[in-house]
């Protein structure tokens, strides 16, 4: 198996989050005798700017070649003009779908010590511990046909008026895989899977609805429940609680997964892996490359070294090295420091990004 680990830092805050979380890589890599090798490439506007593309084929065949992805993030004012055939998210969108990474995993999880982060009171928040199980390469994001046409003129319209149109598919195949990792994963946790669809509305979630039910029957210990996509975003506000694992499609679990991160207080906090089916991964933090911070030394590196942590338990097999990185943030947490997006009201002490990672390094000494 490679042993290669692929970093893209990516635009906006990506270079400084990575850069942190890549520090604690090179620590755990050596105190765990991992035999880790990194190499580092070019995503999004960062490769647009180099290579006029968003993704090129060497980035492609090199993370091919790797165990695994560590990703900052994607995007910025710069590339917003541009085509959106290259804009910067074609450069997460490509590899996602190239390397097939369909099972997003998206935990939502309340540390704690940042419960008076959380814009929801402590009660209602306190002990949250959500997964949000996102399919990740079907649905509406990928669906053919889409673009935007011209119709036939009409009197209205004499020069024939323009419509955008996507389509929103998801065959048994892709249903059946996504929801399997969901009642696996549910087998770990608290044996609760909640399916979110539109299947009121629309037959496409129809048959997601189906094909879940059927699975449940091959999880008999799992509780498997169903939930309409705007009822869940009600829920998500008003008893969070109720949820363990929820899994649900494409553009569903982007809006879903932004909303149970903003829960926990702070979206700089959360990791997220996306697997295929051979276990290869693409971890990355759930926020985006907060352009507006870029270059200050503001933005938490928190999520991005716990996207390390992920990726040690699924893509390396470590689970003694991903616990060292998930305590060693707990503890400075314990400490008090904070990057000023989870600074809160308390009593703390607001640190910058690299005094952040050098504090999970020292704690990782410890
Ligand atoms: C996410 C992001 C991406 C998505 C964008 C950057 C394409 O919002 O990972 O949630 O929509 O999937
Ligand atoms: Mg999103």
């Amino acid at each position: 198996m490679s042993k290669q680990i692929l970093i893209l830092p990516g635009d906006g805050i990506g270079p400084e989050i990575v850069a942190e979380a890549r520090k604690v890589l090179e620590l755990v890599n050596e105190q765990f005798g991992l035999g880790l090798t990194l190499v580092e490439g070019l995503v999004g506007g960062a490769s647009i700017d180099a290579n006029g593309v968003p993704l090129t084929e060497e980035t492609l065949a090199v993370a091919r070649d790797s165990a695994a992805i560590l990703l900052g993030a994607v995007g910025g004012p710069k590339w917003d003009k541009l085509d959106m055939a290259i804009r910067p998210e074609k450069g997460l969108l490509g590899l996602r779908s190239n390397l097939e990474l369909f099972a997003n995993l998206r935990p939502a999880i309340l540390y704690p010590q940042l419960a008076e982060a959380s814009s929801l009171k402590p009660e209602i928040v306190a002990g949250l511990d959500i997964l949000i199980v996102r399919e990740l390469t079907g649905g509406i994001y990928f669906g053919q046909p889409r673009g935007v046409r011209t119709l036939e003129a009409t009197e209205a319209f004499p020069q024939g008026e323009r419509q955008g149109y996507n389509t929103y598919v998801y065959s048994e195949s892709e249903i059946r895989r996504i929801g399997q990792v969901a009642f696996e994963s549910a087998m770990k946790r608290n044996k609760k899977v909640c399916s979110v669809d539109k299947a009121n509305v629309l037959e496409v979630t129809v048959l997601w609805r189906d094909i879940m039910e059927e699975l449940a029957k091959d999880y008999p210990d799992v509780e498997l429940t169903h939930m309409y996509v705007d009822n869940a975003a009600m829920q998500l506000v008003k008893a969070p609680k109720q949820f363990d694992v929820m899994v649900t499609g494409n553009m569903f679990g982007d809006i879903l997964s932004d909303e149970a991160a903003m829960l926990t207080g702070s979206i700089g906090m959360l990791p997220s892996a996306s697997l295929n089916s051979a276990g290869f991964g693409m971890y990355e933090p759930c926020h985006g490359s907060a352009p507006d911070i870029a270059g200050q030394g503001k933005a938490n590196p928190l999520a991005t070294i716990l996207s390390v942590a992920m990726m040690l338990r699924y893509s390396v097999g470590s689970e003694s090295s991903a616990a060292a990185i998930e305590g060693a943030v707990g503890k400075v947490l314990d400490q008090g420091l904070r990057t000023p997006d989870i600074a809160g009201a308390g009593n703390v002490s607001v640190v910058s990004t690299v005094e952040m990672g050098d504090a999970v390094m020292a704690a990782l000494k410890a």
